[in-house]
């Protein structure tokens, strides 16, 4: 419980805790299981049967010909839970949000030994209409974790029940619009894990503080070794170390030597938590597009799930100033995340 309300543990963090992503999963041939098209409760913990299916599925619509044995997996944004708050800004943090759930589900793929197949299809209004979805939210990325079978799938032939992603709703035509034009997502995340997967998942929270000085030198050059993806710039700023120098840090090496500690917090806008921190990672993309947001957002949940498993703590920031951050690169930043110390 936080202030007398029950306080849910989600597998990802969340610009403002505002949770736009909704789960939608076809499952075929499963013991246990009915073959059908169901959607995830997150709060029951519960898969919902929207409608059972037998030769048509949904298949067709991702351009696969065999029907799938196992489950695809339909993540959707709905852009006003984050818009009503946000406004336009909310375009970044529905992608960034997106990044973090596609990778948590790349994570405990892989951690249960299966692996993500790519699905995609050019004519995305075409699955959102047969998924049944409304103005209101939008199937933005489908991977498949399974295989494709020898039998001929067909078509749904009615689009499914609608679920209502919102009880109110407001449109930012803009947003809705130009979330319309973006192609499904379908890279497979390069992710990490330890052992301890699952209950680092179930426990991972973001840090509201930090214990100044209690992050080890080990932790921090672990951290720093992460594998970023192509489209991003990964710009590290060490504000407390032990043996090694404070200042950037780009590709493990330090290229400015200083304390930054003023000008990172103006640039998160003076959120003063952070004064804490061990280290800034920024990630700027040489494009302003969708696909390096969601780039970031799985950029950051490995980083968070490092963090959990070497025992620091971490926070996504998304709330910068745009034209400060050029001071550390041509590109412009999409997201941070700052690490240290648990308090
Ligand atoms: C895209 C994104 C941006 C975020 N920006 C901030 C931020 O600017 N400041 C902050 O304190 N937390 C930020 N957070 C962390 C959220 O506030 C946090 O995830 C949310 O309150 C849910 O808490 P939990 O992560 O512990 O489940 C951000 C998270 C995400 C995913």
């Amino acid at each position: 419980m936080v202030a007398h309300k029950p306080y849910y543990r989600l597998n990802v963090p969340s610009a403002g805790n505002l949770h736009p992503i909704e789960i939608y999963v076809q499952i075929r041939n499963m013991t246990g299981l009915l073959s059908g098209i169901y959607h995830l409760e997150p709060l029951t913990q519960e898969l919902v049967l929207i409608s059972e299916i037998g030769a048509a599925g949904i298949e067709p619509y991702l351009g696969v010909e065999h029907r799938f044995n196992g489950v695809i997996v339909m993540m959707s944004l709905v852009p006003f839970r984050s818009s009503w708050k946000y406004g336009l800004r909310a375009w970044r943090y529905l992608y960034l949000d997106l990044g973090h759930q596609i990778g948590a589900l790349a994570a405990s793929v892989h951690y249960f030994g299966h692996y993500l197949t790519k699905m995609f299809t050019n004519d995305t209004d075409g699955l959102n209409r047969i998924m049944g979805m409304g103005e209101d939210e939008r199937i933005v990325a489908v991977y498949g974790v399974g295989e494709s079978s020898v039998r001929l799938a067909k078509r749904l032939v009615a689009p499914l029940i609608q679920v209502e992603p919102t009880d109110y709703t407001s449109r930012i035509p803009l947003l809705v619009s130009n979330i319309k034009t973006i192609p499904l997502y379908c890279e497979i995340p390069i992710t990490t894990h330890g052992n301890d997967f699952v209950a680092i998942n179930h426990s991972r929270r973001s840090a509201r503080s930090f214990s100044a000085d209690s992050m080890s030198d080990t932790a921090i050059v672990e951290l720093m070794g992460l594998k970023a993806p192509p489209s991003l710039e990964i710009v590290t700023l060490l504000l407390q170390v032990h043996t090694m120098h404070s200042g950037v840090y780009r590709k493990g090496q330090c290229t400015i030597l200083g304390d930054f500690i003023p000008e990172v917090i103006h640039l998160l806008l003076d959120q003063r938590f952070i004064t804490g921190a061990t280290m800034v990672v920024l990630m700027y993309g040489e494009a302003f597009d969708a696909h390096s947001h969601i780039d970031a957002g799985i950029y950051a949940q490995d980083l968070y799930l490092l963090c959990e498993h070497l025992g620091v703590g971490c926070s996504g920031i998304g709330a910068f100033y745009d034209n400060e951050a050029i001071r550390w690169s041509n590109n412009p930043l999409h997201y941070a995340v700052a690490i240290g110390g648990r308090s």
